[in-house]
Order: structure tokens, then sequence, then C-alpha cells
């Protein structure tokens, strides 16, 4: 495919619909996206990655109980007020770029948890037929640039589908989709096959898909079929499996560190690092753990 024939990204699927069962009971009531890594909710570090990525319209594929993650990107007038009325010049400009762009938050709902691919199915009318990007908020890219950002330079390249994948101990292939390729020592590296959850011993890499997807509007077509996978769920995986004979389909190495945001552990680490790497509480965090050694 030629560069001019290649379709931009505008559009980012988030799938909120989770119910954060790992971080009970402070997921009772709050939304688990809403769980804050240093200043911001974990939706809103997503937001910002597919912001900064050049990302138009973003799609929450959303359900029950969800409605503070709209709140959370709409404009409050009261407390831009408050804000105005006390001076508070840099908190005021943190609260106006949590704000969505008018026009530009679009919500769908998944009403029963059938998988990650049967939520992003969910999103095919809103989505229509162009490429799209999906972010899972569970999953921090922490880098010198926007993960999402290096996807789509490489996109601008390559056109058709891409995944960013990261090294996993052997032993926890179990715990994501896997790659298969043929070059896995390149940064960018050709898709060959991907297997979701492999059963322990039979993964055909250690290299895991991260939760960053660009994909072709053709994945909705495999998601249709609404079979089922890995744990009885509809894989996002398994559809896209399916795209790699008739679509060029890459993996890319995210220059960088990912956190899972989604698991107890994973989200105090990532509390640690972007707290370490706030210029105003960066070197208090940095004496702070000293304590703990
Ligand atoms: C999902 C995907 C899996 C991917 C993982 C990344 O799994 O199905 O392919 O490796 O996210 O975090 P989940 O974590 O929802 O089980």
């Amino acid at each position: 495919m030629s560069s001019k024939e290649i379709c931009p990204v505008r559009k980012a699927v988030f799938p909120v619909a989770g119910l954060g069962t790992r971080f009970l009971p402070a997921t009772k009531v709050m939304p688990k996206e809403m769980l804050p890594i240093n200043d911001r909710p974990l939706i809103q570090h997503v937001f910002e990655e597919a912001r900064e990525a050049g990302i138009e319209d973003f799609i929450f594929v959303t359900g029950r109980q969800k409605e503070m993650l709209e709140e959370h990107f709409d404009y409050q007038p009261e407390l831009e007020k408050t804000l105005e009325s006390r001076n508070k010049t840099d908190m005021l400009k943190k609260v106006r770029d949590s704000e969505m762009p008018a026009g530009r938050l679009f919500l769908t709902r998944q009403p029963r948890p059938l998988g990650l691919g049967h939520a992003i199915w969910c999103a095919a009318k809103l989505v229509g037929n162009e490429p799209f990007a999906v972010l899972l908020p569970d999953v921090l890219m922490k880098g010198p640039e926007a993960c999402l950002k290096q996807m789509t330079d490489v996109y601008n390249k390559t056109g058709g589908n891409i995944i960013a994948v990261e090294e996993v101990p052997d032993e926890e292939t179990y715990k994501y989709g896997i790659l298969d390729t043929d070059n896995p020592d390149d940064e960018i590296m050709k898709v060959k096959n991907l297997v979701e959850k492999p059963e322990p011993g039979t993964a055909p890499s250690n290299m895991s898909v991260v939760g960053r997807y660009i994909l072709q509007p053709e994945i909705f077509k495999h998601l249709s079929a609404f079979e089922t996978g890995a744990g009885g769920e509809i894989q996002l995986t398994d559809a896209m499996a399916k795209l790699i004979d008739g679509e060029s389909f890459h993996a890319m190495r995210f220059n960088g560190k990912s956190y899972d945001s989604g698991s107890r552990l994973g989200f105090i680490e990532a509390n640690i690092a972007y707290g370490l790497s706030d210029p105003e509480i960066g070197e208090g965090v940095k004496e702070l753990l000293k304590q703990y050694k």
C-alpha cells in the first residue's frame, strides 16, 4: 500500500465496562478507570496518550455505574470559578486540560461482560469504515513518547494493523495475548500468528500484546461471528489472528515500559513510577522510598 492510500487514525476506542473486581471494595461504586495514578485517573492517562497521537474522536464502551467517567471529562463551571477566584492558575490549567473537546466524546454500552472482543464490537457503528485505535485503560505506557504516537508513526508508513508488544517472563505468557513472529529481534515485527492466553509451555514466544492496537475496520467482520475463545470470552486476539492472512499486520516494541494498573501490585508500581517522574513531588517520593528499603 502506498503512503497516499493510508487512511489516518482519527478514532480511538476505550473499553471501560469492566467491573474492576480486583480492586473491591474500592470499585464498589467508583469505576476502576477512575483510580488515580499520581494526580490523574487511569482514563485520563490514556485519553492524553490518544490526544498526543492525534486522535480526534474518543469512543467509550461503557456500562452500568460508569457515569463518573463522562462527568470527569466535562466542563465543571463551579470548580473553575472557585479556582479562578482563588488565583489557583496551575490547578485551573490542569482542570481545563482534562476537558474533552466539544462533540468529541461518544458513548456506547456493553450490556454484558462477554469479553474484550465483544466490547470492541459494541463500538462498530461509532467507528464505521475506517481504521481506529484501541487503548486499554488498565495498562499505562510510560516512555519518552506516547506509545500510540509511536504506533501511528509506524502506521503512517506501513498502514494495516499494528499492535504494541513487550517481553514478559516465560512463566507469565499464559496471562496475555502472545505473538508469533519470524523476526523477534526487530523493532517492528511481521505478525505470523497471535494466541490468546496460551497454556503454560505452549506459547510461540514471550512477546505479549500490551493493550494498544491500531486496527482496520475489517476486524468487525470477524468479531461479528461472536466466537468464544480463552476463558469462554469473545477475544479480540482471536479476531486479530483471522485478519493476519488478508491484511498487513505488524507488532511494535514500545520504547518505554508498561504498567499493569489493573493489578494491585502494578497499580502501586505505577504510582511510584509516575510519582518519581513528577516535577513537583518526584524528589519527595524518592526520599520517602528510602524509608522502605
Ligand atoms: C487483554 C488481552 C490480552 C492482552 C492484555 C494486555 O487481556 O485480551 O491479549 O495481552 O489485555 O493487558 P486481559 O488482561 O483483559 O485478560
